[in-house]
C-alpha cells in the first residue's frame, strides 16, 4: 500500500468518527429551526452561534485525544486571527467564518499518522508530503456540515502563500481569501512561539516578529503582517 493510500484510509476513518459524533449530538438542524420561530432575533443569533460553536468545539476535542498541542494551538490561533479580523474591520459574518475556520484549521491532522505528527526529528520528504495533505483532509472531514460551507474554503487555503508557492493548490495573492491570509499569519506566529516535538523552545515575540517581517510580501500579506505586529507591540493581540 503506498503512502497516499494509507493517508486516504486515515481520512476515511476520521470522517466516519466525526459522522458518528455528529449523529450522537442530536438533531442540530431541528434545533436551528426551533430558533427561527423565536421572536427575539438577537437571542436567535446568540443561541445559533452558541450551538454552532458547541458543535465546532466537539470536533476540535477530537484533536485532544490525538495531539494536545494541535488543539491548544487551534485555540490560540483563533484568538489571534479574530483580533486581526476585528482590527481590519471584517464584518460579523466574516468574523464568524474566520473564527470557525481557525478553530478547525488543523482538523485534517486527525488523518496524519501519530508517528509523523509527533516525530521529534526532521520529517522525510514522504512524511512531509503526507502532512501537506492535511488542509484537503480537513476540507473533506467538514464538507457535509452546511454552516461550515465558507469556513471549509478558508481552512483549505491556510497554507497558501501570496507568491503562489504554498499548498495544496499553489494559489497566488489575488486568489487567496483575505480570511485565509489572516489565518496563515496567526497560524505561523503561534507555531513559531511555542515548543514542538522537533523544537524544544519557541521563539520570543520579538524573534517571531522578525520572521513575519522577513516573509512579509512573499509568504504573507503585507497589510495583515503590519496589522498583527501593531497589535502585538501594543499588547492588543489576544
Ligand atoms: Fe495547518
Amino acid at each position: 500500500m503506498n503512502q497516499i493510500s494509507i493517508y486516504e484510509r486515515f481520512v476515511h476513518k476520521a470522517i466516519e468518527e466525526v459522522k458518528e459524533m455528529m449523529n450522537n449530538c442530536g438533531d442540530f438542524e431541528e434545533e436551528q429551526n426551533t430558533c427561527k420561530s423565536s421572536a427575539n432575533v438577537q437571542l436567535q443569533m446568540e443561541v445559533g452561534r452558541s450551538s454552532y460553536l458547541d458543535t465546532v468545539k466537539m470536533l476540535v476535542n477530537f484533536l485532544d485525544n490525538k495531539d494536545e498541542y494541535t488543539k491548544r494551538h487551534c485555540e490560540r490561533v483563533t484568538k489571534h486571527a479574530v483580533s486581526i479580523g476585528r482590527a481590519l474591520d471584517l464584518n460579523d459574518v466574516d468574523l464568524f467564518n474566520l473564527e470557525f475556520a481557525s478553530l478547525l484549521h488543523d482538523i485534517g491532522k486527525l488523518a496524519v499518522p501519530d508517528q509523523i505528527l509527533n516525530k521529534e526529528g526532521k520529517l522525510t520528504t514522504k512524511e512531509y508530503e503526507i502532512v501537506k495533505l492535511h488542509p484537503i483532509a480537513g476540507y473533506d472531514i467538514i464538507k457535509d456540515i452546511s454552516f461550515l460551507e465558507v469556513s471549509r474554503d478558508i481552512l483549505l487555503q491556510h497554507h497558501e502563500r501570496i507568491d503562489g508557492t504554498g499548498y495544496p493548490l499553489g494559489l497566488n495573492d489575488e486568489k487567496i481569501d483575505i480570511k485565509s491570509k489572516i489565518l496563515a499569519v496567526a497560524d505561523a506566529y503561534d507555531a513559531m512561539t511555542n515548543s514542538r516535538p522537533y523544537r524544544k523552545d519557541g521563539l520570543s515575540m520579538e524573534q517571531a516578529i522578525c520572521q513575519l517581517e522577513h516573509c512579509r510580501g512573499s509568504q504573507f500579506d503585507e497589510n495583515i503582517v503590519d496589522t498583527f505586529i501593531g497589535l502585538l507591540k501594543s499588547g492588543d493581540a489576544a
